[in-house]
């Protein structure tokens, strides 16, 4: 059903880091694609005025992506500026004020989670939250308690329906086009389960280290960073049913049951690494037990899933920076017709830097001698789009009332109860060279049968597709 579009777009942290590298490039997409014709008011508290609000905005899009003259003279005539701080009453009647007639407005929070109450708060005292939605950043929360506490605190303001909980993977066409792939080729679903597959692996690795945010990463670290809100999103896709329809909230409803599935997380199936170097990080502090990568494994107790672990491996300053998917097959019966040499067959998914989706298979070449070649049918390889897109779909979604690439409650709750145990015990930090994959420990305790899946491995040789005009040759 479709939702009416809000009708001012106010987004508090405007000076900030985030407004900076992804909003204004963002809201200057969504104009060149005729997205974005309302209000768009920002709100700190810099001591600025509307003109250095637009000095900055116009640099971040120097920086970030290129200005487009025609678009920003559009923003620059659409933005808004209100100074001051989120305790202050007069702050939100000043936003009234600068809401003008706009009834349904989208409040974007780009902003601590310590300061949402404060500014909620304000937004229902001044009048700014009736008929309004509610759009915040991650992280949701740093653990169960906190994700409870930070819900009821928005659902006192806003329905679940008004609330758009941000996580930009769920943007990332790679990302949706696994489910969209799963269910739309009729010889993957029926082996895409414990029957067939023997262990699915997520690496999301970074080849960077945590670029000038000590003083955030040190409060957070790869599981609140990462897994428990990207990679999950990307586990779900891999592992829920097939949505009986295709709106939001029974798509959401599927995803939710993944994790339902899901039991807490066994500190004994989790190996915690830090990057050499990550101490002398500016914002770290110096004995800082938090980890820059986590090598963990999972289990899905579903009717499809039961058995498979699921491996998880995240971290900065990898080898490579690279979002990669496999879902191995169980091998083959060793009958006197399996060649030596033969590998597993795999289900390859690659969300970035660019999207593949392939499918490994063991072949030998008619008359040649020696060991079966493993070879990939490559479905489909595209290059990424940048992640700037990420969150212009996700604002123009918000702002049209489609949640279906949003958190929902129940799901973000879910989520931080499996992580909850492994964020509270005070496992071992095994420190490891930048640029390795890890701490030596993740090969003795958390590898799956047949290894860890290479990313740098390199795309192998291609079967064409027939008749294809995107034939990749
Ligand atoms: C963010 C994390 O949510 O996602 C970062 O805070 C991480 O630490 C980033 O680098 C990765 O996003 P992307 O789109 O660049 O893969």
């Amino acid at each position: 059903m479709s939702q009416p579009q809000s009708d001012a777009l106010v987004f508090f942290g405007a000076t900030g880091d985030l407004a900076y590298k992804k909003i204004f490039p963002a809201l200057q997409s969504m104009i060149k694609r005729g997205h974005l014709n309302v209000p768009v008011i920002g709100v700190a508290k810099a001591g600025w005025n509307l003109d250095q609000l637009k000095a900055r905005a116009k640099d971040s899009l120097e920086q970030h992506g290129g200005l487009d003259p025609a678009a920003w003279e559009k923003l620059s005539s659409l933005l808004h500026y209100v100074d001051g701080d989120y305790a202050d009453p007069a702050t939100f009647t000043a936003l009234r004020k600068e809401l003008a007639a706009a009834e349904r407005p989208a409040h974007y929070l780009a902003i601590p989670p310590s300061l949402f109450e404060k500014v909620i708060e304000q937004l229902v005292q001044s009048g700014s939250a009736k008929g309004a939605r509610i759009i915040v950043e991650k992280p949701f929360g740093h653990d169960l308690a906190s994700a409870q506490e930070l819900n009821r605190i928005l659902l006192s303001a806003f329905p679940e329906s008004s609330i758009f909980r941000i996580d930009h993977y769920l943007a990332k066409g790679p990302v949706h086009n696994m489910v969209s792939f799963r269910f739309s080729n009729s010889f993957l679903e029926p082996l895409w389960n414990r029957d067939h597959i023997e262990s699915v692996q997520i690496t999301m690795a970074e080849d960077f280290g945590i670029q000038g945010r000590g003083a955030f990463y040190d409060q957070t670290g790869a599981i609140r960073d990462v897994v428990q809100n990207h990679i999950f999103q990307v586990m779900c896709n891999l592992a829920m049913e097939c949505p009986a329809r295709k709106d939001s909230e029974s798509m959401r409803d599927e995803k939710v049951k993944v994790l339902k599935a899901i039991p807490p997380i066994d500190p004994k199936d989790l190996v915690r690494g830090q990057f050499c170097g990550y101490l002398d990080e500016k914002g770290v502090a110096p004995n800082s037990q938090v980890e820059t990568f986590a090598a963990l494994r999972l289990q899905i107790k579903s009717w499809r899933w039961d058995g498979v672990p699921f491996y998880i491996r995240a971290g900065k300053n990898l080898p490579v920076t690279c979002m990669e998917v496999m879902g191995r097959f169980r091998k083959p019966p060793a009958t006197n017709m399996t060649e030596p040499g033969t590998t597993q067959n795999y289900m390859r998914f690659r969300v970035s830097p660019e999207m593949t989706v392939a499918m490994a298979v063991s072949v030998s070449c008619p008359g040649v001698e020696g060991p079966r070649e493993t070879v990939e049918l490559v479905a489909s390889r595209h290059p990424c789009p940048e992640e700037m897109e990420a969150y212009e779909r996700v604002l123009g979604d918000a702002m049209a009332g489609d949640a279906t690439l949003f958190a929902r409650q129940d799901y973000v709750e879910e989520a931080w109860r499996i992580v909850d145990p492994i964020l509270k015990a005070s496992t071992p930090v095994y420190v490891h060279e930048p640029h390795t994959w890890g701490p030596k420990e993740v090969e003795q305790n958390i590898v799956p049968r047949g290894g860890w899946d290479d990313p740098e491995a390199g795309e192998q040789e291609d079967f064409r597709i027939v008749n294809s005009p995107n034939s990749l040759s």
